[in-house]
């Protein structure tokens, strides 16, 4: 079966939940699993994961099933969490420091090189076992490590200057969970825009409407 090149956003947005599932498959020891058996666990029809999957190179073998492990390496591989590179956190309020505490970066091709704060008061305050530096030292720090994407944590008002900086410091994507429409000024940018109301506001509808 031949790769393609030019997967969906919406197969590249069920490919996490996948590789999820499929981790905890590895956990248990399950090393194969059928279309069937798969969308069972996930909610998902077995044609809409047969679809998804031969997107980009068919793993499932008729009558076998798919190979847990492979599978999940080829995710990750179209993910490009297999290859680790560097990220750096702004804003060590109480968003960047949940952040650094609750999430492995490692673990989806991060490294957490750096966490920068405008406050000299944090200067040098660890969480995670990283010190947060300040803000003024990130042209030296990113010609030296080259980070290639930023959470931003910082207020909405800050975020323009912020990621005008980032870009010119060779960053072009963010993890942004300030309400600051990032690509409204910087279309070329990476944005995965993260609003956990968004979520919740989501919720509600469907939670009301049952009503
Ligand atoms: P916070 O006030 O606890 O932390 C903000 C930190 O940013 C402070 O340490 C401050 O010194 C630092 N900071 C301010 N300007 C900066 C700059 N230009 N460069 C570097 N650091 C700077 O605020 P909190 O609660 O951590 O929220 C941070 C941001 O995340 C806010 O924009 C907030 O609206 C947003 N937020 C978004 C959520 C979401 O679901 N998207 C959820 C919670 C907060």
């Amino acid at each position: 079966m031949q790769k393609n090149n030019n997967i969906s956003n919406s197969v590249i947005r069920r490919l996490p939940r996948y590789y999820r599932f499929l981790g905890q498959l590895l956990k248990q020891d399950i090393t194969k699993i059928s279309s069937r058996e798969l969308s069972e666990m996930m909610r998902l029809t077995a044609s809409q994961i047969r679809q998804d999957l031969n997107c980009f190179g068919g793993f499932g073998q008729q009558g076998y099933g798919y190979n847990v492990a492979e599978l999940r390496d080829e995710i990750a591989k179209i993910l490009g969490i297999d290859i680790t590179e560097k990220i750096i956190l702004i804003g060590a309020g109480n968003l960047g420091r949940a952040l650094t505490m609750h999430i492995d970066f490692a673990k989806y091709g991060y490294e957490l090189a750096g966490i920068f704060d405008s406050n000299p008061a944090m200067e040098n305050v660890e969480i995670s076992g990283i010190k947060i530096q300040h803000t003024d030292m990130l042209e030296k720090f990113c010609t030296e490590n080259k980070p290639t994407m930023a959470v931003l944590c910082i207020p909405r008002t800050d975020a323009k200057p912020t990621v005008e900086k980032l870009m010119s410091l060779g960053i072009n994507a963010f993890w942004n969970f300030t309400h600051y429409d990032i690509l409204f000024d910087f279309p070329d940018a990476n944005v995965e825009n993260v609003h956990l109301t968004d979520s919740l506001m989501t919720l509600s509808y469907a939670a009301k409407q049952r009503k």
